[in-house]
């Protein structure tokens, strides 16, 4: 049973394993993919059903560019085909679509497609799914550092004007609230890169299974684990 005075406003998940998923099928990673992106329809469905009101998804890495090319393709691919199957669904849902990354690296179809959707969804305003694209934590921390620099150097500020509020505001992630709860798949116990400035307190909730296999029951018991966990923000 899960109380519902305690839902995370904001859960971020790592998804990972799809190309074991599919290994130990004798598939091909591909195939693995695709049926990650069904899971992501179950987190979405189980993040409506909570009151969540984030769900941010890491779906490509900046290191992910490094993949064999056929893969990034098939990502990107699948991606669009998503966002375009989808919009209906989230438009019924009323759930908004937002990115964060570098998105001027992905292919224009890509980005042509998400900004349809974005622009779609932007006033739906029940949960709010941030695809994580071409993401990369220490590029957006290195990119906000960057546009402070520059800031210092017009004049727009001075050097006690830059505090952790003034760095925040200047991440992908300005207008979003920090994750409360982290989930990671695969059962790895490891950040690779995502929201590490964001994650500074989130409970983290590692699942002992491939993305592919995370229903909306895994997604369930990971905020029964969290409301378990308690709190304290560095104090007593
Ligand atoms: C990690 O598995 C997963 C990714 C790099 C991509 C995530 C993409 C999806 C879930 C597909 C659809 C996404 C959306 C938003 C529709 P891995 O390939 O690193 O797995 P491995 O560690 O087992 O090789």
């Amino acid at each position: 049973m899960l109380q519902a005075t305690s839902i995370p406003q904001h859960i971020a998940i790592i998804m990972d394993g799809n190309g074991r998923w599919a290994k130990s099928r004798g598939l091909p990673r591909a195939q693995g993919h695709r049926a990650g992106a069904e899971s992501v329809r179950e987190a979405i469905d189980a993040c409506k059903e909570l009151g969540v009101s984030y769900l941010t998804l890491y779906a490509f890495s900046s290191e992910n560019w490094n993949r064999p090319q056929a893969e990034v393709s098939a990502l990107m691919i699948l991606l669009e085909k998503f966002l375009s199957s989808k919009a209906a669904d989230l438009m019924r849902q009323n759930v908004r679509l937002q990115v964060i990354g570098q998105i001027d690296r992905l292919p224009e179809s890509t980005r042509e497609t998400l900004q349809k959707v974005i622009a779609q969804t932007a006033s739906n305003d029940s949960l709010t799914l941030v695809l994580a694209l071409s993401y990369g934590s220490r590029e957006e921390i290195t990119a906000a550092t960057r546009k402070i620099a520059q800031g210092l150097l017009d004049g727009c500020w001075k050097m006690e004007d830059i505090t952790p509020e003034l760095l925040a505001s200047q991440l992908d992630t300005a207008a979003i609230p920090d994750p409360d709860l982290l989930i990671r798949t695969s059962g790895e116990m490891r950040v690779s890169n995502f929201l590490l400035w964001q994650i500074s307190y989130a409970e983290m909730v590692i699942v002992d299974k491939f993305w592919p296999d995370f229903r909306q029951g895994d997604l369930f018991a990971a905020v029964a684990e969290y409301q378990k966990r308690h709190r304290r923000f560095g104090s007593v």
